[in-house]
């Protein structure tokens, strides 16, 4: 297990960890890519864990704010694109947990801490869907941020995390655009219509710029992660790429962005933003936010009305390997 004691080791142990921690450096400045069954840290290991874990809860936990639209799109084609939207999600959360996996750490042990609520995930999903104009600025905003994150994560050292990133990239992709063009439809529709964009992205925008996490100055894990290459870009960097590719589109929408300070800075060539509520974003990760208990829950009732299925699987995987054997 990737929990495994390390202070049980004989010093020898330690003096060739530090000759392999060395070499394992070297790979990682050479770009090189770290595989499964690679001598690697156990901090990076851990790290890795972390990270691909809480991405894996995040795209099964944002199936639900979305989800919840699925029979009520207002037409069939709207309907058939978010129903693939949202199975591309539960894809991902599939693709994330197998890549953990490598890491020697269990689905089963990861799901019980998403569960239990001893594991995060991104605090954009503890908001609710209220009006299907927020499927448009789910689309748009939230899949457009994680483009945004994921896109230097197809880089990253560790291979299997990497390989998965450049599929789940490409379907975010499609899931930004079916966003955009929900907001274009209603933008070009009723001015109740219009009306209703607007209120969604006045909810949706700050918690977007929340996405990508605490202001450089105060991230905790970035400095080994950037020396991991696990991280390529900071936090405030990515948030910035959002803002810079997010203000015109916006513009084309004609809509206003809910942020009266927002400024283009032509020395720079980037556009500033206001003060980012980051009290908000504190109580949301601390359980807080208005729908953390209803995400958990629905997860929990999930994984229960489920064990018929995972019964079901396992007794046909120990018949087909009980017929191997004869
Ligand atoms: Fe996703
Ligand atoms: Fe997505």
């Amino acid at each position: 297990m990737y929990t495994q004691a390390l202070n049980d080791r004989p010093a020898a142990a330690a003096v060739e960890d530090a000759d392999q921690a060395e070499r394992f450096q070297a790979r990682i400045d050479a770009e090189d890519r770290i595989e499964a069954n690679d001598w690697m840290p156990e901090a990076y290991r851990r790290t890795l864990v972390r990270q691909i874990s809480q991405h894996a809860h995040s795209e099964i936990i944002g199936q639900l704010p979305e989800g919840n639209w699925i029979t009520r799109a207002p037409s069939l084609r709207r309907k058939a694109a978010l129903l693939a939207k949202v199975q591309d999600e539960c894809g991902h959360g599939l693709y994330l947990y197998a890549a953990a996996e490598t890491l020697d750490a269990s689905r089963e042990e990861l799901m019980d801490q998403l569960m239990e609520g001893r594991a995060r995930y991104s605090s954009i999903f503890n908001y609710p869907a209220t009006t299907w104009a927020d499927i448009g600025a789910i689309g748009w905003l939230v899949d457009g941020a994680a483009i945004m994150n994921q896109i230097p994560l197809c880089r990253c050292s560790y291979g299997p995390y990497a390989r998965a990133m450049i599929r789940v990239c490409k379907e975010e992709s499609f899931h930004q655009r079916q966003g955009f063009e929900i907001m274009m439809t209603l933008c070009n529709g009723t001015v109740a219509q219009k009306a209703m964009a607007q209120d969604a992205l006045n909810r949706w925008w700050w918690p977007c710029l929340m996405m990508f996490g605490p202001p450089d100055g105060a991230s905790q894990h970035s400095d080994q992660s950037t020396r991991w290459k696990i991280k390529r870009f900071s936090n405030d960097a990515l948030r910035q790429k959002f803002v810079d590719a997010t203000v015109p589109q916006a513009e084309y929408l004609g809509l206003t962005l809910p942020d009266p300070a927002l400024a283009f800075d032509a020395a720079t060539g980037h556009w500033t933003h206001g003060e980012i509520d980051w009290d908000e974003f504190k109580q949301v990760l601390a359980g807080n936010g208005p729908c953390n208990r209803d995400r958990i829950e629905a997860r929990r009732a999930a994984h229960e009305n489920g064990e018929w299925v995972r019964a079901a699987a396992a007794a046909f995987a120990a018949k087909q390997s009980q017929r191997q054997a004869a």
